[in-house]
């Protein structure tokens, strides 16, 4: 993983439903797929839990969260304890996994690959979901191209590794093993705000929350989403 103040910044504010549309594009797309109290669901960079909160009571499904920072592993697992929820919610890379081959029947991975090494990432999602399981992702995608500086300016920032047009992530996700990929959009939905603050923020991670507002103000048509949904 880059270095990357903005994945301080959700952290130390404990953002919930830090991906675009947030939790109730999540439960959009949630009522397309196949879930209920038998299936094994990883939520992976679960970051405060949410998602992995919300699937865990309206299915009863048996999830499990994990993100490689610790602030937010120990705010997910507050998450879940306050509301009585048997989500294990675990520290670790979705680069490198520590399950088992063909371990879950879901995975949903939100606005987390462009952090990291997505071939490395996308294959060991591959190697840890069943045949015939299903893996959602919701992430940031380009329709065109950007300027060179622009592109270095949101990548220092945010600590991407690269960016993906929609058909960057379909042959990744191919390059993976994954088939029946869909692509869709749904710039409509809009969620409420999920805190869970720190108690003693870093001054300086104030004006990284001003600088991502202003970022994504000025940049919403540059910097676009996709929900991708596939199949093992
Ligand atoms: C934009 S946040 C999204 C969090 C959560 N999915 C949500 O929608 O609220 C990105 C998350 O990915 C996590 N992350 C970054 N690199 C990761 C990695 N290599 N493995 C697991 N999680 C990672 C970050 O710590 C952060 O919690």
């Amino acid at each position: 993983m880059q270095q990357s103040k903005y994945l301080d910044f959700l952290a130390e504010f404990g953002v919930g439903g830090a991906h675009p549309g947030g939790i109730e594009l999540t439960k959009e797309i949630f009522k397309n797929e196949n879930i209920n109290r038998l299936s094994r669901v990883l939520d992976v960079g679960c970051g405060t839990g949410q998602t992995a909160a919300y699937l865990a009571y309206t299915y009863g499904a048996k999830v499990t969260g994990m993100d490689i920072n610790p602030i937010m592993v120990d705010k997910a697992l507050s998450r879940m304890h306050s509301n009585r929820l048997p989500v294990r919610v675990l520290h670790g890379s979705v680069e490198e996994m520590p399950f088992p081959n063909q371990s879950f029947d879901i995975i949903i991975c939100e606005s987390v690959l462009s952090f990291v090494d997505k071939p490395k990432a996308l294959s060991e999602i591959h190697r840890v979901l069943r045949d015939g399981g299903r893996f959602l992702g919701i992430e940031l995608t380009v329709n065109d191209p950007l300027e060179k500086e622009l592109e270095k300016e949101i990548k220092e920032f945010y600590g991407f590794e690269s960016f993906c047009s929609k058909h960057d992530w379909v042959n990744l996700c191919k390059e993976a093993g994954f088939e029946n990929i869909r692509v869709k959009k749904n710039k409509s939905i809009q969620s409420p705000p999920d805190f869970q603050h720190s108690t003693d923020i870093s001054p300086e991670l104030y004006e990284v929350m001003a600088e991502h507002y202003n970022l994504n103000l000025q940049y919403q048509e540059e910097l676009d989403y996709r929900i991708y949904t596939c199949t093992k």
